[in-house]
Parts: structure tokens; C-alpha cells; sequence
């Protein structure tokens, strides 16, 4: 082996053994640097005969780059084991935490809430939003209850201090989400509209001042009160049970016409009053610019608590709002 081979050699030897970035930094000086053998043997060439120093002058610069070549790759294995290593030890370890805290889950209104979409959903209805604070326009009038009206007082508004007298409110129903939605969409019209609704009741074991209703509505050519009732017995069965029947008795909203009151039948035979109904008022069609005479629909509403209490037999509402842990874990 020549000189500079047996240098370059113990040069690189010397690399493999060190053992982080720092150690083979400071091996640079010896190995590569000016006091180096490599370094000194080339000053030297100039003692070698011409026709011998040019052979030399190539297998030094072999040997040089070999080593320069061995210190690169050493230093870029180095560096990238260093910061593995950085990052396994400064990692946050969430595990433990996990493993000690049970996870939770949904709160009953929420997964209430989730299960009505999912059978509307399938239903082909989609999801529609509005405010939870409304004008009086959406809250009342566009569904046919002007101020004079009797049926304005039964909401047991809560009114928002904006404006003229009454004229901005927390919403009373989700009924202003049909208007919102009859204003931007075409017909045909297929949506559910859950949220939050607000009256001034006092909370007790049927009442929350806060409580949420889901809101349908449907506009198409040739909708009867058929498609009404079928629509409500298809939802009843999916969302209770097959042995779950439902019933429509006719009641009165300015909003629906004609209107009913749909119940569930119980277990010992009773029936249970779940929500409002009806085909929508050709007077509520004009005031969304929809045409009566070609189109008609339905409109359902009907609040979610009182269907969580039900479907969990809640003997008291205000557990939903309670949020105490015993009892939420309980489901
Ligand atoms: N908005 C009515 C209520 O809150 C329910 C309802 C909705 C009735 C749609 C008919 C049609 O009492």
C-alpha cells in the first residue's frame, strides 16, 4: 500500500470511530486541515522528480477525496441519528394520559340530534341552518302571524333590547329556517333544519327556556297530506322501532293549513304528543315568491330534548342541562 493510501486509510478509520458530530468535527484539523498528513504530502511533491510527480499528484487527490468523501457521509449519518433521537426523547407521550381518563362521548341532545339527521339523511332530505336571533319578518310575520295575530302571544317570546319594540328576537321556533330556505332554494325543496329555540318558560320537568327543535320542510309538485303522514310514520318506525306507531290529530297553526298534532303511541297504549304539522299556507308560499298554484308542501316541527327524554326515560328534562358527570356517563 502506498503512503498516501495507508494516510487516507487511518483517516477514515478515524472517522467511522467517531461517535457524534461534535468528535468528528474536531478530527477535521488532523485529517483534512492544514497540518494534515494529506495536506504536508502535497507541499512535498515538489521534492519528487517531474515525470514522477504527476502520478503522485493524481493518487493524492484520490486519497483526498476519498477521505473528504468518508468525512461527508459520517457527518450526514451523525446528524440525522442525532435528531431521531431528538425527537423520540422530546416527543410528548399522550398515551398515558389517555389510558388513565375515560374518553367521554356525545351528550344525549347531540346524538339525538345526529341519529334525525342520519334518518332524514337517508331520506334524501338535506341539512339547512338559520340565526338563532331573528327579526320579527322571519320569527312571525312571512309565516303568516301578523302583530295583531293571537297566536303571536302563545310563543312566549324572548325579545333582543335592538331596534323598534319587538322587532328582534331569540327564535322562538326553527320555523324561520323554511322561510330562509323557500327565499334562496327552488323548489323542490327537501330539508331538516335542527337548532336551538328559546321561550320564556320556566325550566321545570318538562320545560327548558333554551331547547332545541328539528324543523322539515318539503316543497314539490303534488304533495298531499298522505305524503305528510307517511313521511311521519316512515321517521317514527326508524328513529323508535317498527313497533312504534304515530297518529295525526288536527290542530291550528297560521303557518300550516290545514295543521295537525302528531303523537307516538307509548307502551301501555297512551299516546305521546311529539310535535307540529301540516301543509304549508299558500299565503306563506307568496310570501317566498313561490308560486301555490304549482307548488305545494309540508312542515314538520318538533323539539329534540323532549325526544331524548323519551327515548333515554328521563323522568326530569333539566338533567340534559344539569351536566353532571354521573349522570351524563350513565348513557
Ligand atoms: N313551529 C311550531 C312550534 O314550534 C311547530 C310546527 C312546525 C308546526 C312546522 C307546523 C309546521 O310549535
Amino acid at each position: 500500500m502506498s503512503f498516501y493510501e495507508t494516510l487516507a486509510n487511518d483517516a477514515v478509520a478515524a472517522i467511522e470511530d467517531a461517535a457524534d458530530v461534535e468528535t468528528l468535527d474536531g478530527l477535521r484539523p488532523t485529517l483534512l486541515g492544514k497540518k494534515a498528513g494529506l495536506t504536508s504530502a502535497k507541499s512535498q511533491l515538489g521534492t519528487l522528480e517531474p515525470d514522477q510527480r504527476k502520478e503522485a499528484g493524481q493518487r493524492l487527490n484520490v486519497a483526498r477525496q476519498l477521505v473528504e468523501a468518508a468525512f461527508a457521509s459520517r457527518r450526514d449519518a451523525l446528524a440525522a441519528s442525532a435528531r431521531a433521537e431528538a425527537l423520540e426523547t422530546e416527543r410528548l407521550d399522550l398515551t398515558e394520559f389517555q389510558s388513565k381518563t375515560s374518553p367521554g362521548h356525545l351528550h344525549l341532545v347531540t346524538q339525538a340530534r345526529d341519529r334525525l339527521e342520519d334518518v332524514f339523511v337517508g331520506m334524501g332530505y338535506t341539512i339547512a341552518e338559520g340565526p338563532e336571533v331573528e327579526t320579527a319578518w322571519y320569527n312571525f310575520e312571512a309565516l303568516n302571524i301578523p302583530e295583531w295575530h293571537p297566536a303571536r302571544g302563545s310563543f312566549d317570546t324572548i325579545f333582543v333590547n335592538l331596534g323598534e319594540p319587538e322587532a328582534v328576537m331569540l327564535r322562538s321556533h326553527t320555523s324561520p329556517v323554511q322561510i330562509r330556505t323557500m327565499e334562496n332554494q327552488k323548489p323542490p325543496i327537501y330539508i331538516i333544519a335542527p337548532g336551538r329555540t328559546f321561550r320564556t318558560d320556566t325550566a321545570d320537568a318538562t320545560h327548558l327556556p333554551a331547547f332545541n327543535q328539528i324543523e322539515g320542510l318539503v316543497i314539490d309538485r303534488n304533495i298531499t297530506m298522505g305524503d305528510l303522514a307517511g313521511t311521519i310514520d316512515t321517521f317514527v318506525r326508524a328513529f323508535f322501532g317498527e313497533e312504534v306507531k304515530s297518529r295525526l290529530r288536527p290542530s291550528y297553526f297560521p303557518f300550516t293549513e290545514p295543521s295537525a298534532e302528531f303523537d307516538i303511541s307509548r307502551d301501555d297504549g297512551s299516546w305521546l304528543e311529539l310535535g307540529g304539522c301540516g301543509m304549508v299556507n299558500p299565503q306563506v308560499l307568496r310570501n317566498c315568491g313561490i308560486d301555490p298554484d304549482e307548488w305545494q308542501g309540508f312542515a314538520f316541527g318538533f323539539g329534540i330534548d323532549r325526544l331524548a327524554v323519551m327515548r333515554y326515560q328521563l323522568d326530569d328534562i333539566r338533567e340534559l342541562v344539569n351536566n353532571d358527570v354521573r349522570f351524563l356517563r350513565q348513557f
